[in-house]
């Protein structure tokens, strides 16, 4: 199974911190983990010519390749950079530009049609969780966004709590294996025996003191980080606690 380690940088990063990823790529040029770096639209033209030995995302794309989408970014023109990664229903993009499961199914199939690495983001709210609902609703959320036609091979599913993003808060390794174990099935269920290989990652403050325990989960095959991908001080630990966990 791959080994993903992700890194959100959401709105963050000026061109002073192009030296981090340029850190990480010298780092672990030898690597085997895949690293990906997702640093704002802005960023990622200079990225591009100094990131060697890692890979790089955007945070989000449109569904549609081109055309009158004023301050849109096409999976094409990512494609066209060299970009090779996409992050798609992110919580935050779902609450504050109300991405709706039907959408994110349209921005899924075209990061796929145009073979980016689509890491898909699903996950329940606190209020949610509190009600007992999560499992429902990553059902739904799966069922909604991945249309069963799509070809899954470059398929990567992130399973984000919301309560978890940003807060310092991340739940139980038990509670994280119940629900990674249960994605698994539901990906198997919807495509096939293949789906074992879609690699799953937990998101929502992974750290380097929390991400030994995480990554000793079965079915946790990597992380999507966010504060802690902005330094290289923070995210190089990160990497090496799954380079240091047994597959
Ligand atoms: P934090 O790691 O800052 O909690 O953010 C997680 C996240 O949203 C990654 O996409």
């Amino acid at each position: 199974m791959r080994k993903i380690i992700a890194g959100n940088w959401k709105m963050n990063g000026k061109l002073e911190n192009l030296l981090e990823i340029k850190k990480i790529s010298n780092e672990f040029a030898l690597s085997e983990i895949e690293i990906v770096i997702c640093p704002p639209f802005t960023l990622l033209s200079a990225a591009s010519e100094i990131a060697k030995n890692i890979y790089l995302g955007a945070q989000n794309l449109h569904p549609e390749s081109e055309g009158a989408f004023t301050g849109e970014i096409s999976a094409d023109m990512l494609v066209d950079l060299g970009i090779t990664h996409s992050i798609i229903g992110h919580s935050e993009r779902r609450t504050e530009h109300n991405e709706t499961n039907e959408l994110v199914a349209r921005k899924v199939n075209i990061s796929l049609n145009k073979k980016l690495q689509t890491i898909i983001c699903i996950g329940e709210t606190e209020l949610q969780r509190k009600e007992n609902r999560t499992l429902e609703i990553i059902e739904q959320q799966l069922l909604d966004s991945l249309a069963s036609n799509i070809t899954f091979e470059k398929l990567i599913v992130a399973y984000e709590p919301i309560w978890a993003i940003g807060t310092g808060l991340i739940p139980e390794a038990s509670e994280i294996s119940k629900i990674h174990n249960f994605i698994r099935v539901k990906l198997v269920e919807l495509f096939g025996s293949n789906a074992s290989n879609i690699p799953l990652l937990y998101g929502g403050s992974v750290n380097g003191s929390n991400a030994p325990e995480i990554f000793r989960v079965a079915n946790v095959n990597g992380a999507l980080v966010g504060g802690a991908s902005l330094s290289f001080e923070k995210f190089a630990p990160i990497i090496r606690a799954i380079e240091n966990t047994d597959p």
